[in-house]
């Protein structure tokens, strides 16, 4: 039995910066017959450019600032799902959220939440991926959608896209490159995922 209402699907894309990969997201959603649709951009700073971007594209965004809470990740995190609640969302997207997340929203949204990360998972989880990648002398670099578990960057791989590593790469140019892959690959993902919910 479905337990999801019909048309596209209510996702909300949680951002820390400057967006790309959420423009990306809103840009698709906004496609005919598209699956999903992102009607909620939520930011953990408040000075994020994605939020601006976001109000450009008619997307309603809401800053809910992390430092007010301190410490405490659980309570800014319902706060954050507070604001989920209130635009019914179905489906979380990670896109450069640079905030661990609590097993409290983990669990709250299992198997609904997806991120976006910049290397080819299960290599370089954490931060510093490129130079990481570069630093291996790898041939191959890349970006991961997977869904969000209580482990950083270790959920069930979705989708991969792979970049070429060149002679003269920087961590700079790499990360360029990836981000471009990252733009094509995160919405296609999403898209699938979207259509396979009951
Ligand atoms: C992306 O590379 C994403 O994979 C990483 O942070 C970057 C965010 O870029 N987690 P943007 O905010 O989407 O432009």
């Amino acid at each position: 039995m479905s337990d999801r209402r019909s048309g596209p699907v209510r996702v909300a894309v949680l951002i820390s910066g400057a967006g790309s990969n959420m423009a990306a997201l809103i840009d698709a959603g906004q496609q005919a017959d598209a699956a999903f649709k992102v009607v909620l951009v939520v930011s953990n700073k408040p000075e994020a450019g994605g939020l601006a971007v976001a109000g450009a594209k008619g997307v309603a965004s809401v800053a809910v600032d992390q430092r007010p809470f301190g410490k405490d990740r659980e309570a800014h995190e319902r706060a954050v799902d507070a604001a989920l609640a209130a635009h019914d969302i179905e489906v979380v997207a990670l896109a450069g959220y640079m905030r661990l997340i609590t097993p409290w929203l983990v669990g709250r949204r299992a198997g609904r939440m997806l991120n976006i990360h910049p290397s080819l998972l299960p290599k370089y989880p954490g931060l510093d991926t490129h130079a990481r990648a570069l630093a291996a002398g790898d041939a191959e670099a890349g970006c991961s959608v997977h869904l969000v578990t209580e482990g950083v960057d270790e959920g069930p791989v979705l989708a991969r896209a792979t970049v070429p590593v060149l002679a003269d790469d920087t961590p700079w140019a790499l990360a360029q490159r990836v981000l471009a892959a990252e733009h094509n690959l995160y919405p296609r993902a999403l898209a699938d995922f979207c259509r396979a919910l009951d």
